[in-house]
């Protein structure tokens, strides 16, 4: 029997339900199409879900914009299907993480109604960060928001209200008691309806420090913390050691307050996951202190490039930062906010990484979509929706082209998504990139992730740390090969554009594209692609 927690080495199959499936014709997907779609999720070999944000919203971003966090959006359903979505997924034997907002919250939730209508000082502002213009009448700082333009919004009496996103969503005060209640009533609220844990939206935003004061850059500093805009990463990071706003730490007391919470529940096992893109990146280690958080995600790999040096440096460090606070890491290709893995390094790449990721130890992120080799989609600039491209006068297109709705089948559009016109379009040219399509193809990413999957569980999962054995530090010290072995595989990625021999041992498995020669003793990987071999 495996006494470790379920969520330690998990697969975890992120859904953005407004683009996973229509049950009802109105171009959106809704829980209720989610769970007429939780057997196809089971096949796939995972062991969770996480649902993007399908709270009471106007949705002015995507979701991320409560109004109320203790209710469904109509356009999703309502409670009594996220309870039916719940069950289901239970009785299948797949856990449910929900997607909670603290860092703030929609400009219609009553709360911020309210504090427009209270006076400057009052208890219904101080929820919120409102704070006057300076003497000449401008915002009280210079930051910029991550979607652009200013991150002040004045209202009528001539206060500004601090929005690190949307206008339309007003950071929380976390320093006030009555925002710490009403979030731990959320917690309750989704527990007690039966979720298994969280996955917290900018959990290292919650706590501001010295917001009266300028940044030297802050267009470069707001594009920098985005994972959409392609950066030199010297000037990323450079500019990531200088965030007023977030990973202060003040977080920690929030997160070490929620453990005891999730822990009150006790054999349930309640986890939570932060998003908390901090640099340098062992700050993200103080996410996952034993009495803290359960996971940290790393979104290095959401921009790592097709690299040996790269990817080695990126899995090191993450494994051995982690092991400072005996937690372990976490892999995602792709989400939500950022281009599909397929379109960001090429399709035989992603699936290269997609193998030499699932076997390493911790817990690995499948967007959906991901499964399917789906690249982003090719959207005009009148279908767009993401409140990025609105702030941003166009200049950023924003990260609609991940969140296009998903091919289930048939030959024509919207592939089975939806009887009616789905939000976003689909492009024909996903026609061989159905599920359909590819579960009658052995050859498709499909059948390579459910394969993956499956042995992963079978031999990987519980199994240990790595050994390197190729890599530009190790083996014959060589970019174009990576290899480690853990428990009894060993897995071979050919990074190069041409054949490469290797010396692993055991037999074939598995390939993610082309076929491994195998004569004379000698195993010769085709370019970019991983083997798994078992011994
Ligand atoms: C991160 C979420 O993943 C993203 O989609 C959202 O726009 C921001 N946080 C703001 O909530």
């Amino acid at each position: 029997m495996n006494s470790s927690p379920w969520w330690k080495e998990a697969t975890i199959y992120q859904i953005y339900p407004r683009s996973f499936f229509d049950s009802n014709g109105d171009g959106e997907g809704d829980l209720p199409g989610v769970t007429s779609k939780l057997d196809y999720v089971k096949s796939l070999g995972v062991d969770a879900i996480w649902l993007s944000p399908f709270f009471t919203s106007p949705n002015k971003d995507g979701g991320y914009d409560v109004a109320n966090p203790r209710d469904v959006d109509p356009r999703f359903g309502n409670l009594e299907d996220a309870r039916e979505l719940i069950t289901q997924a239970h009785m299948r034997d797949l856990r449910v993480i929900a997607d909670i907002v603290p860092n703030h919250f929609s400009d219609q939730h009553e709360w911020f109604q309210a504090a427009l209508k209270a006076k400057r000082t009052s208890k219904e502002r101080e929820r919120f960060h409102f704070y006057d213009a300076n003497e000449d009448g401008t915002p009280p700082n210079n930051w910029i928001s991550l979607f652009g333009g200013p991150s002040w919004t004045q209202v009528e009496d001539g206060q500004f209200y601090l929005h690190l996103f949307d206008s339309s969503q007003p950071d929380l005060n976390w320093e006030n008691p009555e925002v710490n209640a009403d979030f731990e009533k959320t917690l309750r609220f989704w527990i007690d309806l039966g979720v298994d844990g969280f996955r917290i939206d900018v959990a290292h935003g919650l706590i501001k420090e010295d917001v009266l004061t300028n940044h030297p850059d802050p267009q470069g500093l707001s594009n920098a913390l985005r994972l959409d805009v392609a950066m030199d990463s010297e000037v990323r990071n450079a500019l990531l050691l200088t965030v007023p706003y977030f990973d202060r730490q003040g977080v920690h007391e929030v997160y070490r307050k929620w453990r005891k919470l999730f822990d009150s529940y006790g054999e349930r096992e309640i986890m939570a996951v932060a998003e908390a893109w901090v640099h340098p990146p062992v700050n993200a280690t103080r996410y996952v202190r034993a009495d803290e958080l359960h996971q940290v995600f790393n979104f290095d790999l959401l921009t790592a490039e097709f690299d040996a040096n790269v990817l080695f440096d990126v899995v090191e460090r993450s494994i051995s930062l982690n092991a400072t606070v005996n937690a372990l890491p976490t892999w995602a290709l792709s989400n939500h906010d950022s281009p599909r893995v397929a379109s960001r390094i090429g399709d035989e790449q992603a699936r290269a990484l997609a193998l030499f990721v699932f076997g390493l130890p911790g817990s690995t992120y499948v967007f959906a979509g991901q499964e399917l080799g789906l690249p982003d989609g090719q959207l005009q600039d009148s279908d767009r929706q993401d409140p990025t491209f609105f702030r941003t006068n166009g200049a950023i297109k924003g990260r609609d082209g991940a969140r296009v709705p998903l091919p289930w089948g048939g030959d024509t559009i919207p592939f089975g998504f939806s009887t009616g016109k789905p939000w976003l379009p689909i492009s024909q040219s996903w026609k061989d990139l159905t599920v359909e399509s590819e579960l009658a193809d052995p050859k498709s990413s499909l059948h390579l992730y459910k394969n993956a999957l499956e042995l992963r569980k079978e031999f990987l999962v519980g199994a240990g740390g790595i050994t390197w054995l190729e890599s530009p530090q190790h083996g014959d010290k060589n970019d174009s090969l990576l290899s480690y072995s853990r428990g009894s595989i060993t897995v071979v990625m050919n990074l190069s554009d041409s054949a490469q021999e290797c010396e692993a041992d055991g037999k074939l498995v598995m390939v993610s594209s082309g076929t491994v020669d195998a004569r004379d003793g000698i195993k010769v990987i085709p370019a970019r692609s991983t083997a798994w071999f078992l011994s």
